[in-house]
């Protein structure tokens, strides 16, 4: 736990230093460790499975994917079922987030 608080504060500090709303990519980051890193990973997807890597995609990309798939216009079981309990500002924030990483 204490690693994992280190390491928000740290990402804290250097996105503030870049001008960038530290709040959304920390909570951004939440999620895809909590959530979305089990499959896509952080910066490159879980070895040998067909899961599309995130890291430095287009945010804007991201956050319409990621609605589409809340609203179901895209079908993937896996992705639907996940995407279905997002708030815009929890989509917002993840895209936000892995659309800064360096893949
Ligand atoms: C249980 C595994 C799993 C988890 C967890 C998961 N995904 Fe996915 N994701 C997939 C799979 C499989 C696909 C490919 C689905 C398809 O063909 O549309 C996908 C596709 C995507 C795509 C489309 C990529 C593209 O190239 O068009 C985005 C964006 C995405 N996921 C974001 C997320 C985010 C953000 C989270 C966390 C909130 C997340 N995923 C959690 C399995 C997962």
């Amino acid at each position: 736990m204490r690693l994992i608080a280190l390491s928000g504060l740290l990402l804290l500090g250097l996105m503030s230093s870049q001008g960038v709303n530290a709040a959304s990519i920390y909570a951004g980051h939440a999620t895809a460790a909590a959530v979305c890193s089990q499959c896509h990973g952080i910066k490159t997807p879980s070895a040998d499975a067909p899961f599309p890597p995130l890291a430095g995609r287009d945010a804007d990309y991201l956050k319409t994917t990621l609605k589409q798939y809340r609203d179901k216009t895209r079908k993937s079981d896996i992705m639907n079922a996940i995407v279905g309990s997002l708030s815009d500002s929890d989509i917002s924030n993840v895209a936000t987030y892995y659309a800064r990483l360096k893949p």
